[in-house]
């Protein structure tokens, strides 16, 4: 088993977006209430005091838009001063980026992760499930913005679903001929909107590798991330392709990660809904944090294997949360 040293932490549920294969518009969702998030004291005791000491040293700022929260700057200030913490990256759809960047980058943010589903502002704007005519340029400039401030790699998520931006598979590639950014093509795995899902249904990672290769060719990247990417290149290329592909594979065996949401749950899996530790609710009836401590080891011995394949056999009931509210 890959030790598990990767804390992705869910700050806010809520999104300026609505993504449709996220959280689309007209979902029925129960926000987490304010008094319910974690506080900014809360999350750097359970750093701390948690997962420091168990050896965690990476972690992911995640959401909803994680931009959201008034108090980002400071949690990633705090975050960053801890030594034993080398790698501190955020997730993000960019509205906000151009006015934020430079203070998180100086308040020692390392990585960003951007999503941008399309390089068409109205297939933009129908994906985000929002008609403001100007969103897709602020997102543009806000990862222009985060670019110029240094954040290197910069990556750029891309969740393709047939008939919306099957289209853009190519031109979407095309950014990293010139420009040194990693663009990673996920699966459309079947979380937050299953009609969409079943309605398009989702197009695997071999299928858009090929698609490249036509084009282009494609070769095995040297540059490995520490992710479930596998990693690509068009010949020549500044940057980099890679393909999440959670729907025809199983890459838990190289898992290396643990998720918190914003109202303190952890749990041991993206796909798994049992074994959560309610840590809030430990904190706030100030269980002994040994104790704690104690439970979150066993609970990092319990990453069983299970993906896609195991959920369609029908071993396990519908998810009960979106990515938006696990921590996507
Ligand atoms: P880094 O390598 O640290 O940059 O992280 P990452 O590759 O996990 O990147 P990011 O946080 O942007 O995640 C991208 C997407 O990959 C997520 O939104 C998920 O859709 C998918 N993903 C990431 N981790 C997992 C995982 O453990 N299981 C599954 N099924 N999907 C995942
Ligand atoms: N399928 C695949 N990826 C998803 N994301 C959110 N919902 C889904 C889904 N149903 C990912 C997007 C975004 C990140 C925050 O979460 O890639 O970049
Ligand atoms: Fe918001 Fe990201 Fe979900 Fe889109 S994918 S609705 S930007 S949290």
């Amino acid at each position: 088993m890959n030790q598990v040293d990767y804390l992705r932490i869910s700050l806010i549920d809520r999104c300026n977006y609505r993504c449709q294969y996220c959280m689309p518009e007209g979902s029925e969702l129960d926000y987490i209430l304010q008094k319910d998030l974690l506080t900014q004291e809360e999350l750097l005791t359970l750093i701390k005091e948690i997962f420091i000491p168990l050896g965690f040293s990476k972690i992911r700022l995640t959401g909803g838009e994680p931009l959201l929260r008034n108090d980002l700057v400071e949690i990633v200030n705090q975050i960053s001063s801890y030594e034993q913490i080398s790698d501190l990256a955020l997730t993000t759809n960019a509205y906000f980026l151009e006015e934020k960047a430079e203070d998180l980058y100086r308040a020692g943010l390392k990585r960003i992760n951007i999503s941008l589903d399309s390089l068409n502002r109205e297939t933009f704007n129908n994906i985000i499930g929002r008609s403001a005519p100007d969103l897709w340029q602020k997102t543009w400039r806000g990862i222009q913005k985060a670019y110029q401030v240094g954040f290197d790699p910069l990556k750029i998520n891309v969740v393709i679903i047939p008939g919306l931006n099957e289209g853009e598979i190519e031109d979407l590639a095309e950014l990293t001929i010139e420009r040194n950014w990693h663009l990673r093509y996920i699966e459309f795995m079947p979380i937050g909107n299953d009609e969409l899902f079943k309605n398009r249904a989702w197009v695997p990672s071999t299928e858009i590798r090929e698609r490249i290769k036509q084009r282009w060719g494609l070769i095995e990247s040297q540059v490995k991330g520490n992710g479930p990417a596998d990693v690509y290149q068009i010949p020549g290329a500044k940057g980099t392709l890679g393909f999440i592909s959670q729907m025809s594979e199983c890459f838990c065996d190289r898992c290396n990660r643990v998720r918190l949401s914003a109202d303190g749950w952890l749990r041991p899996c993206l796909l798994n809904e049992t074994g959560q530790i309610d840590l809030k609710k430990a904190l706030r009836s100030n269980q002994n944090l040994e104790q704690l401590q104690q439970a979150v080891r066993l609970l990092l011995t319990d990453k069983s294997d299970i993906n896609f394949k195991l959920r369609e056999k029908g071993a396990l009931s519908s998810y009960t949360r979106t990515m938006s509210q696990i921590g996507g």
